[in-house]
C-alpha cells in the first residue's frame, strides 16, 4: 500500500472497479457451451476499451492476453486460446481494469449447465469463502481475520484453500503490499486501516491444496488432477463495512 487515497483517487478507483463489473457481467452471458476462450478474451478487451480503460493483465510480466480463462483443474492464469468450453465444465474467469491509473481485479467461477452436484458445491463453497473473508476487512481487524476466515469456510466443507498464491493490496499497481493468504490465524499479519484497497481471492480445490504450472509458464493446475474454483474482488476498506469496488453479480 502507498500512501492513502484522495477523494478523487477513490472515483477512479470506484469507476475502474465499475468498469470491470460490467465486463464480467458481460462474460458470464457468454459462458455457454461451446463459446471458445478466445472469443471470451476478445469481447473482454474490446469491451474494455469501450468504456475507456486498459485490460490490466494483458503484457502484465508478458501474459498474452486480457483475461485468464481456467477450465476444471486448472486453478488460475489459464491462457485463453482454441479450448471450447462444454458442458458441465467448471469455468474460472479472472479479469484485471486500469482506468486513470487505478488497477481492480475479479473473478469468478461457474458451472456450464448442469455439471456434477461437487462441481457446483465447490463453487458455491468458493464464493462463500469470499464473503466471509471480505465481512472481514474492517479496521482494526488483520490480514490473518481474513485468511482464516476464508480457509474455515473452505476446510469445513471438506476442501482445500491454495496456499502458493495469494490476494493483495491493489490501487496504483496491480500487487502491492501486502499479501493476503486464504489460510492463517486470526489477529496475525498486518493491521488493516481505513483507505486500504485489497483484492481478496480465495482459491479451493476440490482435493489436496497443492498446484504446479504447465509447461506454457502460466497456467497453475491442481497436482492430483481435483476441481478448482477461484472468486475474487477488489475491496476498499471503509469506516463501516468494506466496499465491494468490483461488484456485479446482483442487479
Ligand atoms: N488476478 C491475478 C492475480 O492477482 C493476476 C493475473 S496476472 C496475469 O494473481 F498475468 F495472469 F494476468
Ligand atoms: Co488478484
Amino acid at each position: 500500500m502507498g500512501r492513502f487515497l484522495i477523494k478523487e483517487e477513490v472515483e477512479a478507483l470506484r469507476r475502474s472497479g465499475q468498469i470491470l463489473g460490467e465486463v464480467l457481467k458481460k462474460i458470464r452471458s457468454l459462458i455457454v457451451p461451446g463459446v471458445r476462450a478466445s472469443s471470451i478474451d476478445q469481447v473482454a478487451e474490446k469491451e474494455i476499451r469501450r468504456l475507456g480503460a486498459r485490460p490490466a493483465f494483458l503484457g502484465y510480466r508478458g501474459y498474452p492476453a486480457s483475461v485468464c480463462v481456467s477450465l476444471n483443474d486448472e486453478v488460475v492464469h489459464g491462457i485463453p486460446r482454441d479450448q471450447v468450453v462444454k458442458e458441465g465444465d467448471l469455468v474460472s474467469i479472472d479479469l484485471g481494469v486500469e482506468f486513470d491509473g487505478f488497477y481492480t481485479d475479479a473473478a469468478f467461477s461457474v458451472v456450464v449447465g448442469n455439471g456434477n452436484a461437487l462441481a457446483r458445491r465447490l463453487v458455491e463453497v468458493t464464493r462463500e469463502a469470499l464473503y466471509a473473508g471480505i465481512k472481514k476487512a474492517i479496521p482494526g481487524n488483520r490480514i490473518g481475520d481474513i485468511s482464516h476466515a476464508i480457509q474455515m469456510v473452505a476446510e469445513r466443507n471438506g476442501f482445500s484453500v491454495v496456499r502458493d498464491l495469494v490476494g493483495h493490496g491493489i490501487g496504483r499497481a496491480l500487487h502491492e503490499e501486502p499479501q493476503v493468504p486464504n489460510f492463517g490465524k486470526k489477529g496475525q499479519g498486518t493491521l488493516l486501516e481505513k483507505g486500504m484497497v485489497l483484492a481478496i481471492e480465495p482459491m479451493v480445490n476440490e482435493k489436496g491444496y497443492r498446484v504446479k504450472v504447465l509447461k506454457d509458464g502460466w497456467t497453475i493446475v491442481t497436482e492430483d488432477g481435483g476441481l478448482s474454483a477461484h472468486f475474487e474482488h477488489t475491496i476498499l476498506v471503509t469506516d463501516g463495512a468494506p466496499e465491494i469496488l468490483t461488484s456485479w453479480e446482483r442487479g
